[in-house]
């Protein structure tokens, strides 16, 4: 099956790490996974640079990308504000994200669910009249650092009014790693048989080493688009808890082990991941990057001689 996998380092990856990665290096990092084959990139957010100073250099980000003709760059826009810049950028898929729970909602975005899908209506007007792709991406919709297990009733409540809005992609985001493959099926079918009309994407963090039974899960039952980030980096930084997406390397990795398609060169990857750790001076936790692919073999020999 072919598989789309959307690399979001350059945003959920960089936006909670305290030192400032330079533009350039933002700006490498996701002409590295254009390289290696991805054609989905969260380039950045167009947040407020005071809830995310990570962020700050969108503009610039996405000005050093603008010449990736075969890639569909996303950024997220919580605002009208938000709109407003990113429509004097290259930027295609713009991502409003809203909370699938009240407290995430107002730790997030400082405000309630109803008034954040208030503010995203403005943004799909504009991201239509500049002939943009609105995108909705669900925080929280399998648990919440702060309210639990999720019910799975509020998650489709908010599938249901973005539909109405006319978003088609929507990502599931298991904002801190608590999902289990059970709910992962559950939504996956209530979705096929309520709202045909939406295109979903698994959006997982590995908190838990959950992430690819849940991605698992989600390919029995049909999902065929999924995000991840370069040496699993990542978290929210208003979850308390979060941490690391799945890693990219891991997930194409385990799909192609699989027989699935991806396009992407898991080599690259790898290699991308490892000029990451030495730009964040530390390792990071994507498996691939330790012990390398299924069938990367050990000569006899060197283990006698590493034996003496
Ligand atoms: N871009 C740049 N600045 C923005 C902005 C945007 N899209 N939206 C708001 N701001 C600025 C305002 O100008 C104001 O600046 P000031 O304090 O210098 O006057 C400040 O942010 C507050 O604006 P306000 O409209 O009152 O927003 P808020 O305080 O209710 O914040 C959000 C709402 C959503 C903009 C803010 O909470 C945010 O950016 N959160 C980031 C969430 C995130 O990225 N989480 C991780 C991904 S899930
Ligand atoms: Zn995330």
């Amino acid at each position: 099956m072919e598989i789309s996998v959307t690399e979001v380092s350059p945003r959920d990856g960089l936006q909670s790490i305290t030192n400032l990665v330079s533009t350039a290096d933002k700006i490498e990092l996701a002409r590295r996974a254009a390289a290696a084959g991805i054609r989905r990139i969260e380039a950045t957010s167009f947040v407020s640079p005071r809830a995310i100073p990570q962020m700050a250099d969108a503009e610039d980000v996405l000005a050093g990308l603008a010449d990736l003709n075969d890639v569909t760059l996303e950024a997220l826009v919580p605002n009208l504000r938000g709109a407003e810049r990113a429509a004097l950028t290259p930027v295609h898929d713009w991502v409003c994200f809203i909370s699938a729970t009240e407290s995430h909602s107002q730790a997030n975005t400082n405000c309630s669910v109803d008034e954040a899908l208030a503010r995203i209506e403005p943004v799909v007007a504009l991201a239509k009249n500049c002939g943009r792709t609105p995108v909705a991406a669900i925080a929280c919709a399998f648990g919440c650092p702060f309210e639990g297990v999720t019910p799975l009733e509020e998650t489709i409540k908010l599938v249901k009014v973005l539909a109405e809005m006319g978003i088609q992609r929507i990502k599931f985001g298991d904002t801190i790693g608590t999902a289990i493959p059970r709910q992962v099926a559950t939504l996956a079918q209530k979705l096929t048989a309520d709202n045909p009309e939406v295109d979903p994407v698994l959006h997982l963090h590995n908190t838990r080493g959950l992430s690819l039974a849940n991605v698992l899960a989600g390919l029995q039952a049909g999902i065929t688009s999924f995000e991840s980030s370069i040496g699993g980096t990542g978290g929210c930084p208003f979850a308390p808890g979060a941490s690391g997406n799945v890693a990219t390397e891991d997930l194409i990795h385990f799909l192609h082990a699989e027989g699935h398609e991806t396009g992407v060169d898991l080599a690259q990857v790898i290699s991308t991941g490892k000029w990451l750790e030495e730009q964040l001076g530390h390792s990071l936790p994507a498996h691939l990057l330790r012990v390398g692919p299924i069938g990367t073999l050990v000569s006899f020999n060197d283990v006698k001689r590493a034996k003496g």
